[in-house]
C-alpha cells in the first residue's frame, strides 16, 4: 500500500481483517519492521485517540514517531499556489512538505473540514496538497471527508461482536444512526463507515432526521428510515455518531434530545451492541445508563484502532522495501 488516504485503498477487506485478528494475536510479531523508520504525525486538529494509538502501533513496529500540532507548535501554512506571502502564513506546503519528507518515512495528516464551503472542503485540500508535495507515503488521519482508520477498526470490531450471530448463519443486522451533538460536525466517520460496511456482508441501515441525509454517492443502496424505533427493531450493531447537516452545508438542523440513545431504545433491538467512534457527550448523544451497560463496545473499538493502524503502518513499510 502505497498511501492510506481512504478505505478503498485497501484491495481486500475480508483478508485484511484476518490479518488484523494476526496482528492483535501477536503485537510483537513485527517488531524490527521499522527500524530506523520514523513516522510523522501532523495535527490541524486536536485528537486522543488517533494520535496515541498510531504512536503506540508505530512503537510495536520498531519505527521511531515525531508529532507535530501544526495550528500551536508550527508556522501557519499556505495551500494556495501563487499566493503573495505577506500574511499571517509563513511557510508554503510546497516547502513544508517537501522539509517533512527528509525527517520522516511516512506522514500521517489530520485536518478537518472547515463546514462553511462545500466543494472547498471536498477537494480535500490539506490532504491532497501533503499527497502532492511529500516524497513519502501519506496516512489520513481524519480529513475532510473520510476516517478511514476510523472504518477499518469498526469493520474489525463488528467482526468481533457478531462472531456468535454470523456463527448461526444469519447476517448482522447494523443500523448508524444520527444522534443529537451541540456543535456541528463533520461527516468523515459516517463517510467512512458507510463506505466500509458496503464491503462487508452486513445488512446496513442509516437513520436520521429528515435534512440529515449525507452525501447521495456515499449512501447510495443503502435503505434510509426517517423513523429511529423502527430502525432500531432487530439490530444486531447500534453505531451511533452525530454529523451537521449536508444539504444545508455545515448547519445544525436539530438537537432533538428524542434522538439520543437510551436504554429504553436499546432494549427494542437484538440485544445489540453499541458503538461510537469517541469523544462521546454522554447523556446527550448516548445516556450514561448505555455507555456504563456491558452494551457499550466503545472501549473495545478504540483499543482496536492500535491493530487497525499497525496493520496500515505494516502494509506501507512492506510497499517501501
Ligand atoms: N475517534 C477518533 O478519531 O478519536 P480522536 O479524535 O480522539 O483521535
Amino acid at each position: 500500500m502505497k498511501h492510506y488516504l481512504s478505505i478503498n485503498d485497501i484491495p481486500d477487506m475480508y483478508q485484511a481483517l484476518k490479518e488484523m485478528q494476526d496482528v492483535k494475536n501477536d503485537l510483537y510479531a513485527f517488531a524490527k519492521a521499522g527500524t530506523h523508520k520514523t513516522l510523522g504525525l501532523l495535527f490541524f486538529n486536536s485528537s486522543l485517540r488517533t494520535r496515541m494509538s498510531t504512536e503506540k502501533a508505530a512503537i510495536q513496529l520498531g519505527m521511531n514517531v515525531q508529532i507535530l500540532n501544526i495550528n500551536s507548535d508550527s508556522w501557519q501554512l499556505e495551500f494556495t499556489d501563487g499566493r503573495i506571502m505577506d500574511g499571517t502564513k509563513a511557510e508554503h506546503i510546497k516547502e513544508a512538505a517537501g522539509v517533512l519528507s527528509q525527517y520522516c518515512d511516512v506522514l500521517g495528516i489530520r485536518a478537518f473540514p472547515g463546514l462553511i464551503d462545500k466543494s472547498k472542503d471536498e477537494t480535500e485540500e490539506v490532504l491532497s496538497a501533503f499527497v502532492a508535495y511529500a516524497t513519502v507515503p501519506i496516512i489520513n488521519l481524519e480529513s475532510s471527508t473520510a476516517h478511514p482508520l476510523q472504518g477499518l477498526t469498526d469493520a474489525f470490531t463488528i467482526g468481533e461482536l457478531t462472531k456468535e450471530i454470523r456463527a448461526q448463519g444469519k447476517t448482522p443486522k447494523v443500523v448508524l444512526t444520527w444522534a443529537p451533538h451541540p456543535k456541528a460536525l463533520p461527516h468523515a466517520v459516517a463517510n467512512s463507515f458507510i463506505q466500509t460496511m458496503k464491503r462487508l456482508d452486513v445488512n446496513l441501515t442509516i437513520t436520521h432526521p429528515e435534512g440529515y441525509d449525507l452525501n447521495p454517492e456515499i449512501v447510495k443502496d443503502i435503505p434510509i428510515d426517517y423513523n429511529q424505533n423502527s430502525a432500531f427493531s432487530d439490530a444486531d450493531i447500534i453505531y451511533v455518531k452525530n454529523w451537521s447537516s449536508y444539504q444545508t452545508y455545515g448547519k445544525i438542523l436539530s438537537k432533538d434530545p428524542n434522538w439520543m440513545i437510551t436504554q429504553e431504545k436499546i432494549s427494542h433491538t437484538n440485544n445489540a451492541k453499541v458503538m461510537h467512534c469517541l469523544p462521546v457527550r454522554r447523556n446527550v448523544v448516548i445516556d450514561d445508563a448505555v455507555l456504563d451497560s456491558s452494551a457499550s463496545a466503545v472501549i473495545q473499538q478504540a483499543g482496536n484502532r492500535t491493530i487497525a493502524a499497525q496493520w496500515v503502518l505494516k502494509k506501507i513499510l512492506d510497499y517501501g522495501s
